[in-house]
C-alpha cells in the first residue's frame, strides 16, 4: 500500500502500539497491575507495595520492600544543585514546573550513566523519595510555608505519608496512598505514551520522566484534578450546579473531570476514591461540597451520559487534605512514577526507536516555487 493511502487514525484511538506486562485497563476484569486487580491492591497493600510490584514485576517480601524504602527515604535529602534550581523560582511557578526543573537538576547531580533495566529501578526509587521532597522544598524556601515535621519512628515513612506531609496539612496516609495506587499505572495514557516515545531513543530515565511530566500537565490529563476542585467550588448551591452544567454544555464547554477514552462505562477508580471523599467530608462536617459533586455527576449523566473519571472527586479529598489546587497534577504524577519506571523498562528492553509517520497535506514544489518566482 503507498504511503498516501494507509488509514489515518486520528488520537491513534484504538491502535496497539506495543506490548505491555505493567497494566491493563478497560478490559472485563477491570483495571489491573501486574495481574492483581485494583480493588485487592487498595484493600491489601500500601502504595510502597504496589509501587515496588509495578517497578518490579512481584510484591517485595520484607527484605526487599525495607532496602526499596532505604532507597526511597535517601532520594529525601536533595542535593544542592537540586536545591539551587528550585530555590530561584519565583513564587507563581506551578508544581508541574517544580517538578520539570527538579527533575531535569537532579539528572544533572546524579547523572544515569549507561541507561539499563537496573539503573531505571534504582533512580527510580529515589526519585520516589525527591518528587515530594521536591515539592516540600518549594513550599518551605519559595512560598515560605512551614512543613510538619517527620513522626519519629525506626522504619521510612511511607511513600504517602511523606507526599502527604510535604504538600498538605492532613495526616489521612492510608487514603492518600489509596489515591496513588489509582494513580500508578494506565496503560498507554498520553504522559505514559511520551515517556514511552521519549525512552525508544534510548535517552537517560530523567529526560523520559520529564517528558511525561510535561505530558501529564495538559487539562484533557492530569490538570482536569484542579480544573475540576474550581468547578465544583465554582457553584454555591446545588440548583447553581444544575444550571451551571447544563449550560456549559450547551456553551459545548468540556467539563473536567469527566469522560475517558477507554472507560465508556465509568472508571473503576472513580467509586474507590468516592468512597473517601464521602468519609472525609463527613467527618469534615462539609457534606456540601460532594452533594454540588453528585449533582454535577448525575446531571453529566443525564445530559451526556459520560461519568466521572478518577480525577474528579480526588480533587475533593485532596482538597480536604488542606492542598493548595496547584499540587494535584503534581500529586498524580508522584502516583505515576512506578509505571513511568516500568515502561521506560519494558521500553528498553524492547529497544525499537517508536517514530510513526504523518501524510504530508501541504504546498508541492512546483506550487511554491511558482509563488516564489512571482514575488
Ligand atoms: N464534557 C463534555 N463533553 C464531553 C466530555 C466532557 N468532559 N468528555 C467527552 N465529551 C463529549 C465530547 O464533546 C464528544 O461529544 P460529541 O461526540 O457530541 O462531539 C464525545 O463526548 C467524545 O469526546 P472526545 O473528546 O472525542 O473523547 P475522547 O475519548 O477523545 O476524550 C477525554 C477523552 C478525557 C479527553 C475527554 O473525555 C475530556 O476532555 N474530559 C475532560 C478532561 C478530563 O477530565 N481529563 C482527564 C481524563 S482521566
Amino acid at each position: 500500500m503507498k504511503k498516501t493511502e494507509l488509514p489515518i487514525v486520528p488520537g491513534l484511538e484504538g491502535v496497539v502500539v506495543c506490548e505491555t506486562a505493567v497494566s491493563c485497563v478497560g478490559h472485563e476484569k477491570g483495571l489491573i497491575y501486574r495481574g492483581f486487580p485494583l480493588d485487592k491492591l487498595v484493600r491489601d497493600c500500601s502504595y510502597d507495595q504496589v509501587a515496588y510490584l509495578l517497578m518490579y514485576g512481584k510484591l517485595p517480601d520484607d527484605t526487599e520492600e525495607r532496602e526499596f524504602m532505604r532507597r526511597v527515604a535517601g532520594g529525601r535529602k536533595l542535593h544542592t544543585i537540586v536545591k539551587q534550581a528550585i530555590g530561584s523560582l519565583p513564587r507563581t511557578t506551578h508544581p508541574m514546573d517544580v517538578l520539570k526543573v527538579g527533575v531535569t537538576a537532579q539528572g544533572i547531580a546524579f547523572p544515569e550513566q549507561s541507561p539499563s533495566a537496573r539503573s531505571a529501578r534504582k533512580i527510580g526509587a529515589t526519585l520516589l523519595g525527591a518528587l515530594p521532597a521536591m515539592l516540600g522544598f518549594f513550599r518551605n524556601a519559595v512560598l515560605g510555608e512551614l512543613l510538619r515535621k517527620e513522626p519519629k519512628g525506626d522504619k521510612p515513612e511511607s511513600i504517602a505519608a511523606h507526599a502527604l506531609r510535604m504538600v498538605g496539612e492532613g495526616t489521612d496516609a492510608a487514603a492518600m496512598g489509596r489515591s496513588l495506587i489509582g494513580y500508578g499505572d494506565h496503560d498507554l495514557n498520553a504522559s505514559t505514551f511520551a515517556t514511552r516515545v521519549c525512552a525508544s531513543t534510548r535517552v537517560d530515565i530523567y529526560s523520559a520522566i520529564c517528558a511525561g511530566i510535561c505530558t501529564l500537565y495538559g487539562p484533557l490529563h492530569g490538570k482536569a484534578s484542579e480544573d475540576s476542585l474550581d468547578l465544583i467550588l465554582s457553584f454555591g448551591n446545588l440548583a447553581d450546579a444544575f444550571i451551571g452544567i447544563q449550560n456549559m454544555l450547551v456553551q459545548k464547554k468540556k467539563i473536567p473531570g469527566f469522560g475517558h477514552r477507554m472507560y465508556k462505562h465509568g472508571d473503576p477508580r472513580s467509586g474507590i476514591i468516592k468512597k473517601d471523599a464521602w468519609r472525609l467530608c463527613r467527618e469534615r462536617s462539609c457534606t456540601e461540597l460532594l452533594k454540588i459533586a453528585e449533582v454535577i455527576e448525575m446531571t453529566m449523566f443525564a445530559e451526556k451520559h459520560l461519568y466521572p473519571n478518577v480525577d474528579f472527586y480526588t480533587a475533593i479529598v485532596y482538597h480536604l487534605f488542606g492542598i493548595d489546587q496547584h499540587f494535584f497534577t503534581a500529586l498524580f504524577e508522584i502516583g505515576r512514577l512506578p509505571g513511568a519506571i516500568a515502561h521506560i523498562i519494558e521500553q528498553r528492553e524492547l529497544d525499537t526507536l517508536i517514530r510513526p509517520m504523518a501524510r504530508y497535506i501541504g504546498s508541492q514544489p512546483d506550487e511554491v516555487l511558482h509563488d516564489t518566482n512571482s514575488v
